[in-house]
């Protein structure tokens, strides 16, 4: 058999050397940049399977256009880039890459979480401005967060991951979540399952790690930002559209809330205008997952997922498992 992969970005050459070892034909987009939808449409008919990232923009029309693609593997565990619901019509298996970037996610929200609570980027251009001139009682005083409440919206393995570090700092925990009650959550940290008003206005950080769905769009807005404390943060390492960014930019202007530590945004990679101005948010380049040992294990994952595909096995992580039955 003669399997034909395309891969839309460059990824650690594990993946693409695994891929090559089952494929006869593997192509990666030579650019540093994504394809364009309709370039990306052009590289992709008569393929058997494409990787592709949370960029792309996989939707109804673009898989009734892919006749021969069998298996979809998104470099992300997110996957609302994707139509599932016509890709499942069409039998075409998704996958993405679960658990092995878990822990690399949570520690960026809490690394967003300590630059805005300390305000380390404020600190470093004050510093490269040359304006450290000595030692002062009151420049660019933060936020204690040892002792205080987190609430976790979404607790699935990355708002877990998220929360057990609190234990460091001896928080009080308390989270939502749509499914099943956290027991690990529960019984290691005391945790609280509460509801998402509860959350708002008992916390002092709020760290958001829920998908995006219908359900879950805009879930944070202005009435929701009314409900926090003054002196609250809000991390965002989700997925940008969780938040009304429109409403989060008000909140911030308004001092309406402390600050906000971002690495997602609602239409990505642009940003609402203003938000770039502000001191009290800091922005990072959607990196939640960006280490190498992460995006190795992601790399390989994509592509075992594909390979499994490929050899009518059962991919390890198919997000539409309808396919297969
Ligand atoms: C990153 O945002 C992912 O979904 O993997
Ligand atoms: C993703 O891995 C999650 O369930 O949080």
């Amino acid at each position: 058999m003669s399997f034909n992969v395309y891969v839309t970005r460059q990824i650690p050459e594990e993946g693409i050397n695994l891929l090559k070892k089952f494929c006869q034909m593997v192509e990666v987009n030579p650019h540093d940049r994504p394809l364009t939808y309709d370039e990306l449409l052009m590289q992709v008919k008569g393929r058997d399977a494409i990787l592709t990232m949370l960029s792309d923009r996989v939707d109804a029309h673009f898989i009734s256009e892919v006749k021969s693609i069998k298996v979809i593997a998104n470099y992300a565990v997110g996957y609302e880039n994707i139509d599932i619901k016509t890709a499942t019509a069409k039998g075409i298996i998704v996958t993405n890459t679960p658990g092995v970037l878990t822990e690399s996610t949570a520690d960026m929200a809490w690394a967003l979480l300590f630059s805005i609570t300390r305000r380390i980027v404020e600190g470093d251009k004050l510093t490269r401005a040359g304006k450290f001139t000595g030692w002062s009682p009151m420049m660019l005083l933060g936020g204690d967060v040892v002792g205080k409440t987190l609430g976790i919206i979404g607790a699935g393995r990355i708002g877990t991951a998220m929360a057990m570090r609190s234990r460091g700092w001896c928080m009080k925990v308390l989270y939502t979540t749509q499914s099943n009650r956290n027991t690990v959550l529960e019984e290691m940290l005391g945790a609280k399952r509460v509801d998402l008003e509860t959350l708002l206005t008992e916390s002092d950080f709020i760290s958001i790690h829920t998908p995006l769905t219908e359900k879950t769009r805009h879930l944070i807005g202005a009435k929701e930002f009314s409900m926090m404390k003054k002196t609250v943060y809000l991390i965002n390492t989700g997925r940008g559209a969780v938040v009304n960014e429109e409403a989060l930019l008000n909140a911030l202007k308004n001092k309406q809330i402390a600050g906000a530590g971002l690495d997602v945004y609602e239409e990505e990679p642009k940003l609402k205008p203003g938000l770039a101005e502000l001191d009290n948010v800091v922005l990072a380049p959607h990196l939640g997952s960006a280490t190498i040992e992460t995006r190795t294990k992601m790399a390989i994952m994509a592509a075992e997922n594909i390979i499994a595909v490929l050899n009518k096995q059962k991919p390890k992580n198919c997000v539409n498992p309808e396919v297969l039955t």
